[in-house]
């Protein structure tokens, strides 16, 4: 296959030949992109991204029974894992009856760089930090003003040696987004700050600075949510599956500490709690990446990567199960209004501020981190995962509502697999 000059330029049917004619194996690249079109929204799609030959589709399902901070709410919830959404709706039910979430946003700052080298003494810097700082600001007041209308704004300007580089510098800004993520926001405040930046130093015969970069980061450790559940130990029967409320609370702090210990755990364990959090977070148009990257770096801030939950067995007998971690979320911008299921989502949690989404989704995360370890120190996961995993196999299969009936009731007892699912059906 040659390298292709200008692909993006070609209409959508010379795009859908280009791959036809080079790639000959696949089936019929235009039949199947025509049938994932949308009859009359496609342009909207084909919008958020380029070369859009279709869309993907992924289930959009929602979670009853999540009582958060005395609120109830249904989670809309995207995601391709069966289970999931069966998990978590099954334990917002159980913890509604104990109370429910109950969350504390710590801080909502996120924070970008301009990233600059300069020859110069760390002391004079230092010494003109403040007044840069008036400077800076004042060089964007058309790009704040809203934001600030908005309570948001830029709230700190700090200048920072990296170093491990000669010269290099970092300009620390501390921003407040409001309601929305603020990725634009932040991104076009620094790159607009670039010239002023280089204009202070020549106007203050400083030695000229010279800019590699202006960039938001996703690390965002002074975004943070924590969200708590409690009940009496006796109280987790439902979930102690053969075993005694006491025995269950046990194995389920002792899998928590595995997870805080153990690196190779503590990936299974988070990619378990991001389960919940990333199906709410697609469903509301945010940027997983980002809530991912920003995730896993706060699980590694000690230095080694562990659990983001933690779980306590008091003295008085109280099973309590806690999760922090930093979540950039926004209820206005990007997608959010956007994307018509996105727009639903937000409808559907009752219009939330880009805090109480915060709380929304780690409440979502928590509740799959526990519905998870309860399985994992019980039955197992793969009983209920299966029970899925079968309708799935069954759909595949283009199964009949009596076939699929008739399977169901033959597998309730035995181990699926997509070949004795097939043989199954011939006999
Ligand atoms: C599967 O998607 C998630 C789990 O592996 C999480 C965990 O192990 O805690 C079940």
């Amino acid at each position: 296959m040659e390298i292709v000059k200008g692909f993006s330029k070609l209409s959508l049917k010379e795009k859908i030949k280009f791959i036809q004619d080079n790639v000959p194996m696949v089936a019929d690249v235009a039949k199947t992109t025509s049938h994932y079109r949308h009859e009359t929204a496609q342009s909207v799609f084909d919008n958020f991204s380029e070369n859009t030959l279709s869309n993907f589709y992924l289930p959009y399902g929602v979670a009853p029974n999540f009582l958060i901070d005395g609120e109830m709410y249904i989670l809309p919830m995207v995601i391709e894992e069966s289970s999931v959404v069966a998990a978590a709706s099954r334990a917002a039910a159980f913890w509604a009856n104990h109370g429910g979430f109950k969350t504390t946003v710590h801080d909502s700052l996120k924070i970008g760089h301009i990233w600059f080298q300069w020859n110069g003494e760390a002391d004079i810097l230092q010494n003109h930090a403040p007044a840069l700082q008036t400077y800076l600001k004042a060089s964007v007041t058309e790009i704040t003003q809203r934001m600030e209308q908005r309570g948001g704004g830029i709230k700190n300007i700090q200048f920072m040696q990296q170093p491990e580089l000669t010269n290099v510098w970092q300009m620390q800004v501390s921003f407040k987004t409001a309601d929305s993520m603020g990725a634009n926001f932040i991104n076009t405040c620094l790159e607009a700050m670039k010239e002023p930046l280089i204009n202070y130093f020549a106007e203050q015969k400083l030695p000229a600075p010279e800019i590699i970069m202006g960039i938001l980061s996703n690390y965002t450790p002074n975004c943070l949510v924590s969200c708590e559940v409690s009940c009496k130990v006796e109280q987790l029967a439902p979930y102690a599956v053969g075993l005694s409320p006491q025995e269950f609370a046990q194995r389920f702090q002792l899998a928590m500490d595995i997870a805080y210990h153990n690196t190779h755990r503590a990936v299974t364990h988070n990619k378990g709690i991001y389960n919940g959090i990333d199906a709410v977070v697609l469903a509301t148009g945010n940027d997983f990446r980002a809530v991912e990257a920003a995730g896993h770096a706060y699980a590694s801030r000690d230095g080694q990567y562990r659990s983001l939950s933690k779980c306590e067995i008091t003295k008085e007998g109280e099973f309590k199960l806690s999760l922090t971690l930093p979540l950039a979320l926004g209820t206005v911008g990007g997608l959010t209004r956007l994307h018509p299921l996105a727009a639903l989502s937000m409808e559907i949690l009752q219009n939330p501020s880009a805090e109480e989404l915060m709380s929304i989704v780690a409440s979502a995360g928590l509740a799959n981190n526990f519905a998870a370890v309860a399985s994992l120190v019980t039955t197992g996961i793969q009983k209920g995962h299966m029970k899925l995993h079968l309708s799935n196999i069954l759909t595949g299969f283009n199964a009949t509502p009596e076939e699929r009936e008739r399977t169901e009731a033959y597998f309730s007892d035995k181990t699926v697999s997509i070949q004795k699912v097939r043989e199954f059906l011939k006999r």
